[in-house]
Order: C-alpha cells, then structure tokens, then sequence
C-alpha cells in the first residue's frame, strides 16, 4: 500500500518511483519494472473529493507515463503522452488531481504499453465514498498474464499470433502470484471483491464457487443501482467489476473464483481455481447489505450518433489496425461539446475482438453483438467481439482532449489508437 505522507486527511500524496527489480515467477527470478519495488504496483486509496498527489520518478531505462484508468481527472494529468511529453529516465513528474467518482480503477503506463505493463508496470487505485456498504472485508483482485520463454519475458510482438490477437501470456497470475490465493474468513462473512482485469489481450472468465451468494454491485463507474447475480462474469482487459461474496456458515465450505482461459477464441477452456477461503471461528450474525439510495441520474437520450469502424491491414510494416480507417490517427477522430450525449455504434469488421476504451469519460452500454441487452452501470471499457457491432451511450461530460483506443495493447500499439476531443 502506499504510504500517504501528507497530514490533511483530504490530500492523499504519495511517492510513486518506476524502477527495475527481480520478480520470483515459475520458479525463476524474472527482471520485471515495478513501482516501488512492487509487483504489482502498491494500491493508492483515497475517498471520494480527496487531492491526490502522486511524485513520480522514473528510473527505469526507457521514457514513460502513468496513465489513471478510469478516473475522470483533467486532461493534462492523465498519461496521454500526446499531451504530457513522457517523463525520461531519470526525470520527475507530478501527478495532481481530485478524484471525482468512487470506484475501482488502476493505473498503469501509456508509452509502450505493451511492453511496458506486461513487465509489470501496474496497480489498483480505490476511491471510497463514506456512504459505500460496509463489508466484513475489501479485497482486490488484479488477474494477469504473463508470457516468459526461456530466459525471462519473452519478445514482443515476435509472433503472429500476438500481432493477431494481442498477447497471450503462459503463466496465470493474481495479485502477481501464481498459486492459490488463500483467504482466511469467518463462516457467514460478506466481502466487496474488486476485480481488475490488467492482461494484455486475455479476456478473463470469472466463476465463483462455493459461496453463498455472489452478486455484481459495481462496474467500471461505481456501485450499481441496483446489483444482480451472474453465472459467469466476462472481465474483459482494462475493465473492473466489483463482486459481494458472502460466504456460507458451513466452516469447510470452501470458495473458489474459477478462471475459465479462453485461448485465443478457440474453444478449448482451462479451469484454474485461483482463490480458496477457509472458513473458521464463530459465524458472523446474519445480515443484509443496505443498499445505499442514490439520486437516480436522469435519463439522457442521445443528441448524435457517429461510427467507429476496428479492422485490420497489411500495411509495408505488416499488420495496422485502424479505427475509421486510419492507424495512429494524429487528428481527432471526432469533436464533441461537454455535456454533450453521443451514441457511439462499434462496428468490429474483423475476427479479433477488441476491448474498447475511452479515456475521462463514462458510457453505457445499449447493445451488444445480436443481443439487445443492456448492462447496467457505467463503464469506460466494453467488449466489441469479433465481426459484432456493440452500441453505448456516451457522456461527453469532461472536456479536453481524451484517448480512444482498443485496449488489447498490442492492436493499440499497432495503431488502433485514436483521441476524441471535448470542447469545453
Ligand atoms: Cu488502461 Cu488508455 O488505458
Ligand atoms: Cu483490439
């Protein structure tokens, strides 16, 4: 966790310094980037109104940002190396900002991202709000993979397939561990699970098992207005779900999260249980969760409509992938007002799906492939699979100049990077 050094209970200000260090994984001892020492990065909390101050120092070999996911923050403070020259080995930035929203969120870099967060350059950042449910115990949950060869992290974008479909690691991790993550709780216990999906490309399937009950309460934006269960949670990369796990008063009962690994969009599926709580002592008192009333937002209905086309060409460096045509778009793809209310229509002319993300901004999601189902909450990732067209509803309410891109890091760094302006 990182160490808070300021006294005002409403400044959060901490230091954050990138740094290379030996990572034990698979029995080796890999040479990973960490933050301060840590893999993954240390968990930055603050609540909802704090000032957060983050003094960053790159000592890594290579230019860099942080870039924070999911956090509505001013446009300069966000990592957009378009905006703010990365930060050079050696060189200090500060990150300042007020955190609106409460919420799960991450941050991680913005050069090279695809190489720089596979080595390891990543960490939760939790915004609370004092009116949040209080439960028996928080947990994060950061769900990764990794890809090492034989000496170490294996080259990038050295495959076809990883060009294709992004980069698949060999090696499972939760919390940068690859055994069994073991819980200690007591029998009748309810918990906030805060699940972050910081692969490359790997789309995670979460089932859990054992528990009493599980049930979604927040998703990319914050809590739910109204939480519901699911039999499978797909956790696409860069997107977060919250979970509440209230476990059984049966104290050998066990629970587990079960990881179903899609391997690149074949069907054969790999279970792998990553987390086992045992259950001992005195069962807590039974009791239910108040779920906080909020003031409901008011409906919005969408004022425009614009189209945003992924696919892929063989360009004279091999493959590009593009949004409307165009890789490394340098002009805005689109100009918005603020406050303006934009149905976004995702068309995925391809095979590959591509997870994507729109920087300081939330959106929901109004249909998805064939389905017209809507999902509740707000987010700021969504799933677009391969030759589906996904639609949400965009609230361009943060102005400035903002990064769209599919987070597959690899179809981002091949071109699939855009930026949405918004006229304040
Ligand atoms: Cu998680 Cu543009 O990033
Ligand atoms: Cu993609």
């Amino acid at each position: 966790m990182a160490v808070d050094r300021n006294p005002d209970p409403d400044v959060v200000e901490i230091d954050l310094f990138a740094y290379p260090a030996m990572v034990e994984l698979d029995g080796k001892s890999i040479e990973m980037l960490t933050y301060n020492g840590h893999f993954p990065g240390p968990l930055i909390q603050a609540k909802v109104g704090d000032e957060v101050v983050v003094h960053f120092e790159n000592q890594t070999l290579e230019p860099t940002t942080i870039h924070w996911h999911g956090l509505r923050i001013p446009a300069e403070m966000d990592g957009n190396p378009r905006i703010q020259s990365p930060v050079r080995p050696g060189e200090r930035f500060t990150y300042r900002f007020r955190v609106p929203e409460a919420g799960s969120f991450w941050y991680h870099p913005h050069v090279r991202a695809n190489e720089q967060v596979e080595r390891g350059l990543y960490g939760p950042f939790v915004v609370h709000d004092e009116r949040d449910p209080v439960y028996d115990a928080e947990r994060v949950f950061m769900v990764d993979d990794i890809l090492l060869g034989a000496d170490g992290i294996a080259p990038f974008l050295a495959s076809h397939p990883e060009v294709m479909h992004g980069r698949n690691g060999n090696i499972l991790l939760v919390n940068g561990e690859e055994e069994l993550v073991r819980l200690e709780a007591r029998p009748g216990s309810i918990e906030r699970w805060r699940l972050v999906n910081t692969a490359n490309a790997r789309t995670m399937r979460v089932r859990i098992g054992g528990a009493a009950s599980v049930r979604v309460i927040a998703s990319d934006g914050g809590l739910l207005e109204t939480p519901y269960a699911v039999p499978e949670l797909v956790l696409p990369v860069g997107q977060r779900y919250d979970l509440e796990v209230r476990y059984g008063t049966d104290p050998v009962e066990l629970t587990q999260i079960v990881r179903t690994v899609d391997d690149q969009g074949n069907l054969r599926y790999v279970d792998i249980d990553v987390v086992r709580a045992s259950l001992s002592g005195e069962p807590r008192a039974d009791r239910s969760i108040e779920w906080p009333v909020r003031d409901a937002r008011a409906p919005r209905d969408a004022e425009r409509e614009v189209t945003l086309r992924f696919d892929g060409v063989n360009g004279p460096n091999g493959i590009e992938w593009r949004i409307n045509g165009a890789a490394h778009r340098r002009e805005p793809l689109f100009t918005f007002r603020k406050g303006e209310t934009v149905k976004l229509i995702l068309i995925n002319e391809a095979g590959p799906e591509h997870p994507f993300h729109l920087h300081g901004q939330w959106f929901e999601r109004l249909r998805f492939g064939r389905l017209s189902d809507t999902e509740p909450g707000l987010k700021d990732t969504v799933l677009v699979p391969g030759f589906e067209t996904v639609e949400v509803l965009a609230y361009f309410d943060n102005p400035g100049r903002w990064m769209a891109h599919c987070h597959i890091l690899e179809h981002a760094e091949l071109g699939m990077m855009s930026e949405i302006v918004v006229e304040d």
